[in-house]
């Protein structure tokens, strides 16, 4: 026998004197006690859970059949059951489960987190295809966007044909919200928004150190996407960035910027004061950009000679949509803000009569 063996030997022994030994025995037999005792705890609690799990599906099962019960007496008094032939008996056959399928139930629905979310869309579903329902809100929907565009239009025409004195009183209270809710909508079914086509030139073509106005900016969308410097005026202050004033008479130095922006923004029949204006605030060589809607320009010809007598000269044209034109021109010479000028007449937006 070798030594390891021997080793094997001795351990056996060690092992089965520790069997014999009684407060070894005593100790293990307190251990399995122990242990059940804590597997018997576990046990009391699960089966409260499931206990407090069924109470709650039970509660759960006869609001539905309430729900139910609700519905069914809605329908059957205010429907003619000619009209919904099918989702009618739908909802009077459905059978109370017997007993055997009601445990069936009960089982899956336990298993299900969702039940409870399911009870309720079936809810739901039903009173949305209440058609009378469906047919009055649809109705009342189309009625208030009806009134909105109605409204807008009416605002935009008076403010096209407003001057410098009753501008301001046009958007007073909820008619600048109702204006700009509008314009949006409008501007929205567009190909492209003339303000993104001006600020890709901008960020394109002019450094980073030329200062900007942009005049009537609605929501200053030049000032939030480009990096420039810009000044932005509208009759309403619409956000932070905007300063409110009437774009005829800013507040700025005479030839102290270097582009001046009116997009959509010449609002007005006449719009001389707009354009001596820009002449003013601009320094010579600066660019003016305007973009308006096609069908108000009464005479191109006339008005783009007629802004060579206020300063400008056109460097480029964009005429590629079918709803505005885009007019880059270059500020040649200051003019005598006094001098009497060729009128620069553009059309109302008008809309046909509904
Ligand atoms: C059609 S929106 C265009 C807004 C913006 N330029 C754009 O393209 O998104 C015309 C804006 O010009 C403003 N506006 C009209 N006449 C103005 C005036 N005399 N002075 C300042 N803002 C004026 C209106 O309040 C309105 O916000």
């Amino acid at each position: 026998m070798t030594e390891e063996n021997g080793g094997k030997v001795t351990k056996n022994k060690s092992r089965k004197n520790k069997f014999k030994n009684p407060d070894w025995k005593e100790k293990q037999k307190l251990k399995g006690e122990h242990i059940k005792e804590i597997l018997v705890e576990k046990l009391k609690k699960n089966e409260q859970k499931v206990d407090k799990k069924k109470e709650i599906l039970q509660k759960k099962k006869s609001k539905k059949a309430l729900k139910k019960e609700k519905l069914k007496k809605k329908i059957d008094n205010g429907e003619k059951p000619a009209k919904t032939p099918q989702k009618k008996p739908e909802i009077v056959q459905e059978k109370q489960p017997d007993k055997e399928s009601e445990s069936e139930e009960q089982d899956t629905s336990s298993s299900n987190p969702f039940a409870a979310l399911e009870d309720n869309e079936e809810v739901v579903d039903l009173k949305v295809e209440n058609p009378a329902r469906a047919r009055r809100r649809a109705l009342k929907e189309k009625l208030e966007t009806q009134l909105k565009a109605a409204e807008f239009r009416f605002i935009n025409e008076q403010l096209y044909r407003s001057d410098d004195k009753s501008c301001k009183k046009i958007l007073s209270g909820d008619a600048a919200k109702i204006y700009h809710e509008g314009f949006a909508k409008q501007v929205e079914k567009w190909p492209i928004n003339p303000v993104n086509l001006i600020i890709e030139y901008i960020a394109k073509k002019l450094p980073k150190n030329h200062i900007i106005v942009d005049m009537g900016c609605g929501e200053a969308k030049l000032s939030s996407s480009l990096k420039h410097k810009v000044h932005s005026f509208d009759l309403v202050k619409h956000n932070e960035r905007v300063i409110a004033c009437d774009v005829r008479k800013t507040p700025l130095e005479t030839n102290e910027v270097d582009a001046v922006v009116f997009c959509l923004a010449l609002m007005a029949e006449r719009v001389d004061d707009f354009i001596k204006e820009a002449n003013r605030i601009l320094k010579t060589g600066g660019k003016l950009f305007i973009a308006e809607v096609k069908s108000r320009l009464e005479n191109e010809k006339k008005f783009k000679k007629a802004l060579g007598a206020y300063g400008f000269t056109m460097v480029s044209e964009n005429d590629s949509n079918t709803h505005f034109t885009l007019l880059v021109l270059k500020k040649f010479r200051d003019i005598d803000q006094k001098t009497k000028l060729p009128a620069l007449n553009f059309r109302a937006c008008q809309y046909k009569k509904r």
